[in-house]
């Protein structure tokens, strides 16, 4: 597996990581057996970035990944993130306080059984205090021995040059696949320039890309991606003109539609050596299935094929409008 480092922090990590958020049942039902097979499988391949939140769950992904690297720790670079609370409604806030910030890396390090963690990001950017606030308490942190390196989630390119100014960014976590291209624009640039690593989250499309979703019915009743306008009945059609891309092309290459999906976003960062997914699984055949996207060569004219399908763009907002709202934008 190929290394990157993340921002200039000087911590390698696989070029391929896992994304731990379906530890907490966001995909479906968990068997916690097969997650820890997952992530020690993981690291049998070489995946040694492993991606947790303390509001998964919440507290869940991280407890179940702390257990499954128990005696291995050593082998991984973990990141966490933190920042978004619930209200007692259910309704989702940011918290970007220095105050919260500071409070809850330890619960973090209690759950995952370590005494630092590697990455940590603010989740989203506050819109009530300043980014240059929040990642000063994220930076004493680091100054306190407790986090390697920091980090941020669907920050503005903006945003990313303010906090950059308070203390280095490692990576920048945000929504990058073949169905959400936003970051091209402005963002990736900005990564490249300040030397911050993409890390693209949701490269799977939330598995809309990999083949495994026939039509909205197939999605369980409860499933978040009922809500989820991408997935909707109405969008399906064209959306599916990338998966139909995707499906066609991984038939020609004797890959999965997963492999390609991943691919791709590989691809975007071959230059710059700056982007590292984060697929997100709980079992070990996926796991195995996206970490052999790295030996997937695509062409100059597969990326145009791929990129004509993904022209038209993708139909629906990509999250349901309360979560829209706590992204930040220039
Ligand atoms: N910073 C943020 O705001 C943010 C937001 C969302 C996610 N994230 C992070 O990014 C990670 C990845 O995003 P995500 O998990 O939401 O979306 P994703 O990686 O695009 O897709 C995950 C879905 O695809 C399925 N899947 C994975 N590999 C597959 C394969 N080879 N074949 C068929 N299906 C496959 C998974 O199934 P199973 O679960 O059943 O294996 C799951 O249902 C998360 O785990 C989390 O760590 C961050």
């Amino acid at each position: 597996m190929k290394q990157r480092e993340l921002g200039t922090s000087g911590i390698e990590v696989s070029a391929i990581g896992l994304g731990c958020m379906g530890f907490s049942g966001s995909y479906g039902p968990v068997d916690e057996q097969e997650c820890v097979a997952t992530v020690r499988r993981a690291l049998d391949l070489g995946v040694t970035l492993f991606d947790t939140a303390d509001f998964y769950g919440p507290g869940t992904s991280e407890r179940l990944l702390g257990r499954a690297l128990a005696g291995r720790r050593d082998e991984a670079v973990i990141a966490s993130k933190t920042g978004m609370r619930r209200t007692d409604e259910g309704r989702m806030w940011v918290d970007g306080s220095p105050e919260y910030l500071t409070s809850a890396i330890d619960g973090t390090l209690e759950r995952l059984g370590v005494d630092h963690l590697d990455l940590y990001y603010l989740a989203r950017v506050s819109p009530e205090v300043t980014i240059e606030e929040s990642v000063g308490a994220l930076g004493a942190l680091v100054a306190a021995g407790k986090v390697r390196a920091i980090g941020l989630c669907e920050a503005s390119a903006d945003t990313l040059r303010k906090a950059n100014g308070v203390h280095p960014i490692s990576a920048l976590q945000t929504e990058y696949s073949l169905w959400e291209r936003h970051v091209e624009e402005r963002i990736l640039p900005a990564c490249v320039e300040l030397e911050i690593t993409l890390v693209p989250y949701r490269p799977l499309g939330s598995g809309f890309l990999t083949g495994a979703i026939a039509s909205p019915a197939d999605l369980p009743e409860g499933d978040f991606r009922r809500a989820d306008p991408r997935f909707s009945p109405e969008n399906w059609e064209q959306n599916d003109r990338i998966g139909r891309a995707v499906r066609e092309l991984a038939r020609t290459k004797d890959a999965t539609p997963s492999q390609i999906a991943i691919a791709w976003v590989l691809a975007q960062g071959e230059t710059t050596e700056s982007i590292v997914p984060i697929p997100g699984c709980k079992r070990r055949t996926h796991l195995v299935d996206n970490v052999a996207a790295a030996e997937v060569m695509l062409s100059t004219a597969d990326l145009a094929a791929l990129d004509a399908a993904a022209s038209m763009g993708t139909a629906g907002d990509r999250f349901p409008a309360p979560l829209l709202a706590l992204v930040d934008r220039d």
